[in-house]
């Protein structure tokens, strides 16, 4: 990379708005969530060659772990986010003026335009910036995971904390299922991992501005083989600390086979 181009990489790294905590040469990005030392956690297994299919991919932070830590040959990440200040997320129409104003809050293109165009990015989608600054083997399209029919299949499924975000689980997953040629990966935050809903098929309606439901492991498991998933199991459980407010989120992670 040009060397005039790295002092825009550096500002979008230390002043941008992140998901997730990137580390580039000796600057690391603020995220709401680090995943540094807790990936490994997930206990996720290797992709040697596989295609993957990311949904709700965010800001590729996990596509850049499949490609660069687990030897994936390819990812394809889609997410619901146009990247121009609208809500990525379902929420009621009650609930929408609230969201937007958070929303475009988290744009952080408003301030760091000149930067991101430096960079020949017209949008604050830090999944190509990632791609370009790491020249990751990666490709972003906009889509939602209730119709993912115009995707390719993948030989590996992937969906991080996005199932309590939907008010439809059981199609977002069924999706899934239709994408997956060998296996998929659900990555459920808030999930039940102690007490007496751990081994229940539980879902708690939890709202409809932002999270409808949380879910025990059991829950998603019985989602998961109803669709058609086969020897579906547990890969893991972990907490990730809100860097914020610094409590920690428990979450399950699901594989299921074709
Ligand atoms: C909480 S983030 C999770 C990011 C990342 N996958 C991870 O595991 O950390 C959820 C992402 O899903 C996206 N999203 C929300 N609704 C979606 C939908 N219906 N289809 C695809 N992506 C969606 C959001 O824009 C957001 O980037």
């Amino acid at each position: 990379m040009e060397i005039k181009n790295f002092e825009s990489v550096k500002r979008i790294f230390n002043e941008g708005t992140w998901y997730h905590s990137v580390e580039f040469n000796e600057i690391k990005s603020k995220g709401t969530f680090d995943y540094t030392d807790t990936i490994k956690d997930l206990k996720l297994p290797r992709l040697d060659k596989l295609s993957v299919l990311d949904v709700g991919c965010s800001d590729g932070y996990f596509s850049k772990y499949f490609l660069e830590n687990l030897g994936a040959k390819y990812v394809l990440g889609v997410d619901f986010n146009k990247y121009d200040g609208s809500i990525a997320f379902e929420v009621l129409n009650t609930y929408e003026e609230k969201y937007k104003t958070k929303y475009a809050e988290h744009d952080d293109f408003k301030i760091l335009k000149k930067d991101y165009e430096k960079l020949g990015l017209n949008n604050s989608n830090k999944f190509l910036l990632l791609k370009k600054i790491f020249n990751l083997n990666m490709d972003y399209e906009f889509g939602s995971i209730y119709d993912l029919k115009s995707f390719p299949n993948s030989d590996v499924t992937f969906c991080g904390s996005l199932l309590e975000h939907l008010r439809d689980p059981i199609t977002a997953i069924e999706q899934l299922y239709f994408k997956t040629e060998k296996f998929s990966i659900i990555d459920i935050s808030n999930s039940f991992n102690s007490g007496i809903f751990k081994k229940e098929p539980y879902l708690k309606y939890v709202g409809s501005g932002g999270n409808f439901f949380h879910y025990s492991e059991q829950g998603v498991k019985n989602i998961m083989e109803n669709v058609g998933f086969k020897n579906v199991k547990k890969l893991s459980s972990y907490k990730i600390k809100i860097e914020k407010y610094g409590y920690k989120i428990p979450h399950t992670v699901m594989i299921g086979y074709k």
